[in-house]
């Protein structure tokens, strides 16, 4: 009795442990409403701390008044963001401390605590873990796979098709940490913030392969199943093989690509290479897409068909890429859905180097004209309309350097002629049908557009700057737009002569303002 009345006055002089100050925060016991306080002074509902066991690190006596309880806390730091301990019974006041710490064994119940708000860590998946069907467990809601996401905190689960509530869950992973060879991850489901807890193991040999052989998944949010495995739901992995890639690309595939955006100003850029495909589209801002290869479809000397999928989201979409070699600057690229066995695509892009120099001759020779009211899709003009040159493979030493210029009136300055001119060189030049030629023309260094003309008459040329120069809705030939043979290049008019030889390295663009000067002159004798 004197001693019981001891304790009291003891905690209501507000007694006070040392505690770790990782233990320290506001926590979430599953099964619990409120969350649980602990600081030097108290754990909730576990009462006050009266003192630490010198003996044991992370040993401690709590006293509650209300319940009149004396019990000893183990402790055992997990993570920063999870904490687990075990208790001992409810003692009597005044029993001895270390016999009530010592009652405690490794079959006492452990319970595992997580933090309140906590930040999140990445998660162990840098690809996706397939479950094995297990026979025994077919009828039951069970995994069917683990995927990576793009933000490396997260992941999602995947179940199959006997599961009540039939989606998939994203989880944030928020704790980690290991006991032997034993892996323990704590996530909490984005939208209905369950605690899903998993283990998992990796042999010695494996330590390379990034998937681990067994899983076992936890059954409730208390996580306690986990630390005996008969409790926990066990998950075999399949080996990845049939998903992961194992393909060859060709040479004349890889490298870096330009394409023509969409504004017609800006570029896109693609990097390929043996395992992947990565887009930089330039809309208002940067959009990067990564396609991984996984399998050739059909493999042809021209032709290369691939699957390929891409973790945009947290589970694979499944994509079909065609490419077709034009020549060693130019591809076609069409990206399309898995579906329908890849017959259809979607996206076309015609993909070309930005070489200095090209082996490939520019089609049709000779000298096209536009009327006056040309209006070209090209942003290089001072002017909207105007008269067009075009000067294809006019120049002996180089058969692959086409020329265009343009001639307009300064709009301001009626007298003024504006000439504009530019050098660019054929990268590639293919038909896919009877009635046009194609060439991917590149000016300006790093730009191009797509040069198509008729075959059947070989009068006229027009300009497209579209992403692709393949797939291109060619619309009836405008002939108060298009560019028609006028001369053979021996009689190519003077201005582009001299604008040829005014321009010394390929693809700069040159503004000639010959006649402003020349008023500008005038203007200076008049004053
Ligand atoms: C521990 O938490 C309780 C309740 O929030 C508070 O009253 C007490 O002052 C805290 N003790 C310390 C040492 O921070
Ligand atoms: C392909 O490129 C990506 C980055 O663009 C790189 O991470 C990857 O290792 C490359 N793969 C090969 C096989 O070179
Ligand atoms: C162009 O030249 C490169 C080497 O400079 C060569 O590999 C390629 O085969 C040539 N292409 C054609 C179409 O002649």
């Amino acid at each position: 009795m004197l001693t019981t009345f001891g304790l009291s006055s003891l905690s209501l002089l507000s007694s006070s442990c040392s505690i770790s100050s990782s233990f320290v925060g506001l926590w979430i016991q599953p099964g619990l409403l409120d969350s649980i306080t602990i600081n030097n002074t108290l754990f909730s509902l576990k009462g006050t701390c009266l003192n630490g066991q010198h003996d044991v690190k992370y040993k401690y006596i709590y006293y509650n008044e209300q319940t009149r309880c004396k019990r000893c806390i183990f402790f055992i730091p997990r993570h920063l963001n999870a904490l687990q301990y075990r208790e001992s019974e409810c003692f009597d006041a005044d029993d001895d401390n270390s016999r009530i710490c010592a009652s405690i064994t490794p079959d006492t119940v452990l319970y595992t605590l997580f933090r309140d708000n906590a930040e999140s860590i990445p998660c162990p998946l840098d690809q996706s873990w397939y479950f094995k069907k297990s026979r025994r467990l077919s009828s039951l809601c069970q995994p069917k796979a683990f995927h990576n996401c793009f933000s490396i905190n997260t992941f999602q689960i995947s179940y199959n098709n006997q599961c009540r509530s039939n989606t998939d869950e994203i989880a944030t992973c928020f704790a980690q940490f290991s006991d032997g060879n034993m892996n323990y991850i704590i996530s909490r489901s984005l939208n209905q913030q369950r605690f899903i807890c998993f283990s998992y193991t990796k042999t010695k040999i494996d330590e390379k392969s990034s998937l681990p052989n067994e899983v076992y998944l936890s059954e409730d949010e208390t996580c306690r199943g986990l630390l005996t495995r008969e409790s926990a739901l066990l998950l075999n992995v399949r080996s990845n093989k049939h998903y992961e890639s194992n393909v060859q690309m060709p040479d004349w595939t890889q490298g870096i690509w330009l394409s023509t955006g969409i504004d017609r100003i800006k570029t896109n850029s693609f990097h390929i290479n043996q395992s992947q495909l990565t887009m930089n589209i330039q809309d208002n801002q940067i959009i990067s897409h990564n396609l991984k290869f996984l399998r050739i479809v059909q493999r042809h000397e021209k032709t290369i068909r691939i699957r390929a999928k891409s973790l945009d989201q947290c589970s694979p979409i499944f994509y079909c890429i065609k490419l077709i070699y034009r020549s060693s600057a130019v591809v076609d690229l069409s990206i399309g859905f898995d579906k329908h066995q890849c017959q259809e695509n979607h996206i076309h892009y015609t993909l070309y180097k930005p070489l200095e120099k090209s082996n490939s001759s520019c089609p049709h020779i000779g000298v096209y004209k536009s009327l006056n009211t040309y209006r070209s899709s090209l942003p290089f003009s001072a002017c909207s309309t105007g008269i067009w040159t075009l000067s294809i493979g006019c120049q002996p030493i180089n058969p692959s350097e086409l020329s265009l210029a343009s001639s307009c009136r300064h709009e301001l300055v009626p007298d003024v002629q504006v000439i504009t001119s530019i050098k660019g060189i054929c990268l590639a030049s293919w038909r896919t049908d009877r009635r046009f030629q194609r060439t991917m023309v590149l000016y300006d260094k790093s730009k191009a557009f797509c040069l198509i003309q008729t075959l059947r008459s070989m009068t006229t040329s027009f300009i497209a700057s579209a992403s692709s120069c393949t797939n291109i809705e060619i619309p009836p030939i405008n002939v108060e737009n298009s560019l028609r043979y006028s001369d053979s290049c021996h009689e190519s008019s003077r201005f582009l002569s001299i604008s040829a030889s005014s321009s010394s390295s390929i693809g700069s663009v040159q503004r000639v303002f010959y006649l402003l000067f020349y008023l500008a002159m005038k203007l200076l004798i008049y004053m």
